[in-house]
């Protein structure tokens, strides 16, 4: 971060450049884009910072939404990408930050080396000017918090995608957990090259799978109550028991194991894809 009290070039005269700060992403330009475009992650995976998110527009082309912030002040934000550039601009048409402009462009790292180098510059009305050093650092700060989230679900999302790439066609297919008293649930399991959630839900024990089926967020991390489960990264709500999506996204939780406590008191867990 180099932050200056310059004014932004390329006749934004009346805008402040608050300087740039670089990073290396070890993700593609895919992961990146998708991020960028997903308006839907800001009160789940930044629930610190929005707390609701009203999209009045979407597409390839970016979004425009109504955002709250943490102390439920409404702002017009609009994030526009060029994919030609590699570049993407986020607008605050309104609000506390009405004026605000945060620009970003994406280098591929030099010489086939994995991942990204982003570059972010903020640029605010030079009439915030006076503590622009100061506005520079908390933005700084605060940009490297809010990026380490989303790199972290980009990283795990592609991770996740090559699992399922290099799955074990011949994995096991059936499961013996042991006797039902010494187990603890919930706990996760492989069984056919997946990994499942195995839960007590009510008096029953069943099994869903550990990753969303919308773009594989973390289920296995999501809070589980009233036999539901509620996905961190955008919040969809499934049934435990029948995968039915309660948010009314079409996925639902398919292929749900069988899980059962035999005669002999072990539960045995078998695929059912
Ligand atoms: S990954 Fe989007 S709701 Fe789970």
């Amino acid at each position: 971060m180099t932050a200056s009290t310059r004014l932004a070039p390329g006749g934004e005269a009346e805008l402040l450049d608050l300087g740039g700060l670089r990073r290396h992403l070890p993700v593609s330009l895919e992961r990146l884009y998708e991020n960028l475009l997903d308006w839907q992650r800001l009160p789940h995976v930044h629930a610190g910072d929005v707390q609701a998110v009203r999209c009045r527009s979407w597409g390839a082309w970016g979004w425009q939404a109504d955002i709250a912030d943490r102390h439920g002040r409404w702002a017009l934000v609009a994030l526009e990408l060029d994919r030609g550039r590699r570049r993407w601009s986020a607008r605050w048409r309104s609000g506390p930050r009405a004026g605000w402009r945060m620009d970003g462009e994406a280098e591929p790292a030099p010489a086939g080396a994995p991942g990204l180098t982003v570059t972010v510059r903020c640029l605010l009305p030079s009439r915030s000017g006076r503590g622009a050093d100061r506005i520079g650092r908390v933005w700084a700060a605060w940009l490297t918090g809010f990026s380490a989230l989303d790199e972290a679900m980009m990283v795990d999302r592609q991770r996740q995608l090559d699992r399922r790439i290099d799955r074990a066609r011949d994995a096991e297919r059936h499961l013996d957990l042991g006797p039902v008293a010494d187990l603890r649930l919930p706990c996760t399991v492989t069984l056919a090259g997946r990994e499942f959630v195995v839960a007590r839900v009510a008096d029953a024990l069943c099994a869903f799978p550990a990753r969303c089926p919308h773009q594989l967020g973390p289920l296995q991390a999501g809070a589980l109550a009233d036999g539901q489960v509620v996905c961190p990264w955008h919040g969809d709500r499934f049934d435990v028991a029948t995968g039915e999506n309660l948010s009314g996204r079409p996925c639902v939780l398919s292929h749900l194991p069988e899980v059962r406590v035999d005669a002999d008191g072990r539960v045995r867990v078998s695929a059912t894809h």
